[in-house]
């Protein structure tokens, strides 16, 4: 069965951002447009990084699920196993929870202080990488009361947030039995897991792993420790400890041309539009704004009703799916439509059913596909769809 993300009967705002999707029955007859996402895929994806790795998974579904939508992705990856959800922002963790999501949630990046109350509250785990930081959390943490659940994050090369190693047994030992801050985790982040042959990753796990042994003879190491990522999951076992933190890897999407998830994931999303017209444009005819494509002869030309208002890039020598074939968007895409040349489908009518990303028939456009032809990553593709594309869920 399919599903869509959204009722406005039960959507709830909070401070006008957050927003609790609900999901109905529905048909894909009444969309022109909208994303597929197959949940079978993304509980498949993460059984299969639980065997690997048989240790917790922390499905990292910040940016709305990698585009694929948070509350179903969270819902389908807790099914299957995973125990903590991963996101940036302190906002997406109060989503999480305000939709009922019980599972350990944990901020990986920075929480503005006014907002160390509502981790509280909520219990979410927030990241600490800085003394300066600690402190305000908890002057903040001590005017609300309760305790704030936070993991030292220690940067052995990532040269983002974190703090310098040579730093952390000292502020951990400030930290010991604070009466607000539990320490409870301690992490490190990757920047090139995905190049094994780098000796990247095999540098920052040997500055990860004296930090841990110095901690450890201190008695100051907190109990949980976590540092892989989709792409250390495939090339790094010594790098699992007790925990994962795959992202691009639950979704089915490679972490790089040269990390490449083992051929039994799946891919969750599809992106499908209808055609909306088929004409035959006589010789000579612009097609599009600035007529950069001009017919040269009769032409069957189709139409989409997709452009980069949905998150498609405005770029040439674009393809997509029709009767199983790949044929040429042909003119400029504009912001809500872009133009086909269906001479090789003779057949396409208004009403069928085109494939942007996915498969149709033994043809396949993949993110990885899209990404190469926009000079960027599967990643960038994904997080790019924009909010006005409906999401519709399959295997629920
Ligand atoms: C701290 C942290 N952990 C894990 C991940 C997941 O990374 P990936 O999607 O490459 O698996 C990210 C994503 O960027 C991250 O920032």
């Amino acid at each position: 069965m399919i599903t869509e993300n959204s009722n406005s009967d039960h959507n709830l705002d909070l401070k006008g951002t957050i927003r609790e999707a609900i999901l109905q029955p529905m048909d894909t007859q009444a969309y022109s447009t909208w994303l597929e996402i197959d949940l079978g895929a993304i509980r498949h994806n993460v059984k299969a990084i639980k065997r690997m790795t048989q240790t917790q998974v922390m499905a990292v579904i910040k940016a709305n699920g990698y585009g694929h939508g948070v509350l179903q992705v969270a819902q389908a990856a807790i099914q299957a196993g995973a125990t903590w959800c991963g996101v940036a922002r302190m906002e997406e963790a109060i989503n999480l929870r305000l939709a009922g999501i019980q599972a350990e949630v944990m901020v990986l990046g920075y929480t503005p202080p006014a907002l160390i109350p509502e981790a509280i509250h909520h219990n979410i785990h927030v990241a600490i990488y800085d003394t300066e930081m600690a402190r305000v959390y908890a002057e903040k943490g001590r005017e609300r009361g309760g305790k704030l659940r936070a993991h030292l994050k220690v940067d052995t090369g990532m040269g983002r947030l974190g703090m310098n190693p040579n730093k952390a047994a000292e502020f951990l030992s400030d930290y010991k039995d604070h009466p607000v801050i539990n320490i409870e985790g301690i992490f490190t982040h990757f920047a090139r897991a995905d190049e094994p042959g780098s000796g990247s990753a095999e540098g920052q796990l040997k500055i990860f792993n004296q930090l841990l042994d110095d901690l450890r003879q201190l008695g100051l190491c907190p109990d949980f420790v976590h540092a892989a990522n989709s792409a250390a999951v495939v090339n790094f076992p010594q790098a699992f400890f007790d925990m994962v933190r795959p992202g691009i890897a639950i979704y089915g999407l490679h972490p790089s041309p040269e990390t490449r998830l083992p051929p039994s994931f799946k891919p969750a999303l599809s992106w499908k539009a209808r055609l909306t017209s088929v004409r035959v444009l006589p010789s000579g005819h612009g097609v599009s704004y600035g007529s950069v494509y001009v017919t040269s002869g009769n032409e069957r030309i189709g139409v989409i009703p997709v452009g980069y208002g949905d998150g498609y890039r405005r770029e040439n020598g674009q393809q997509v799916l029709v009767g199983g074939q790949c044929v040429n968007i042909v003119g400029r895409v504009c912001m809500d439509q872009s133009m086909l040349q269906l001479d090789a489908v003779p057949d396409a009518k208004v009403g069928d059913e085109v494939v942007l990303l996915g498969s149709q028939g033994a043809a396949t456009i993949s993110a990885e596909d899209l990404a190469d032809r926009w000079g960027t990553i599967n990643y960038e593709v994904v997080c790019g769809f924009a909010d006005r594309l409906p999401r519709l869920y399959k295997n629920k």
